[in-house]
């Protein structure tokens, strides 16, 4: 099967599964990073075919995402394997969205698993980066921010301190780290406008 072909039944096969949500998970997330990671791939001499694809499934197997991660995975490997992927193929594919999805926290073996990894954190930083933050906080009922202490612990404002502005110096490769530069700081941008907005007398 032809690589444009193996990618547009995977791209229909992600659409089914996230179209509809609505966590910042979507299939529109799916694709900017298996779009990054292809990108980044590109540029660091990785496998291009095997991180767009496996960009494109990195959070099938993800516990938030699904009741059941293993029966996730037994699911894409033979899906992998109906659209004509090699058993190294998919196991490569597994292997690297291990980290990503289900293995969270450790780091990754290969240069491909990097790669992968680096373009879902750089999908939470940036413009992009807030939008699905307030769209997650939103999702699960918590506030944007608050006066009251201890509301404050859960809005998703706080989110920015104990995570995304902790995700540029957590990136791997070169070619991420310098994305993640900018979108860093056009983050810390966005946050001294809002907090200026937030704390201004000027309108009371
Ligand atoms: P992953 O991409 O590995 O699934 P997360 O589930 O931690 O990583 O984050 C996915 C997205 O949801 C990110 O954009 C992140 O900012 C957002 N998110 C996760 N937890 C929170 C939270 N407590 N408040 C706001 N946004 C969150
Ligand atoms: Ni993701």
């Amino acid at each position: 099967m032809k690589n444009e072909i193996i990618i547009a039944k995977v791209e229909a096969y992600i659409y089914k599964m996230f179209h509809s949500d609505a966590t910042g998970h979507d299939y529109y997330h799916m694709k900017r990073v298996a779009k990054m990671a292809k990108y980044l791939a590109e540029q660091e001499h990785g496998d291009v075919l095997l991180c767009e694809l496996a960009g494109w499934v990195h959070d099938v197997a993800d516990d938030k995402l699904t009741k059941d991660p293993e029966k996730a995975i037994i699911e894409l490997k033979l899906f992998l394997a109906s659209i004509s992927l090699s058993d190294d193929q998919i196991n490569t594919i597994v292997e690297i969205i291990s980290t990503v999805s289900f293995r969270k926290g450790q780091d990754p073996k290969s240069l491909a698993g990097k790669i992968v990894q680096d373009a879902d954190r750089l999908d939470a930083i940036g413009a992009m980066g807030i939008a699905r933050a307030f769209a997650y906080g939103g999702n699960k009922n918590r506030p944007i921010h608050s006066e009251d202490e201890q509301q404050k612990q859960h809005a998703t404002i706080q989110h920015f301190d104990d995570k995304l502005l902790l995700i540029k110096d957590k990136i791997k490769t070169p070619t991420a780290k310098r994305i993640a530069i900018e979108r860093h700081t056009y983050m810390e941008h966005f946050l001294s406008i809002f907090y200026n907005e937030w704390n201004s007398d000027a309108y009371h």
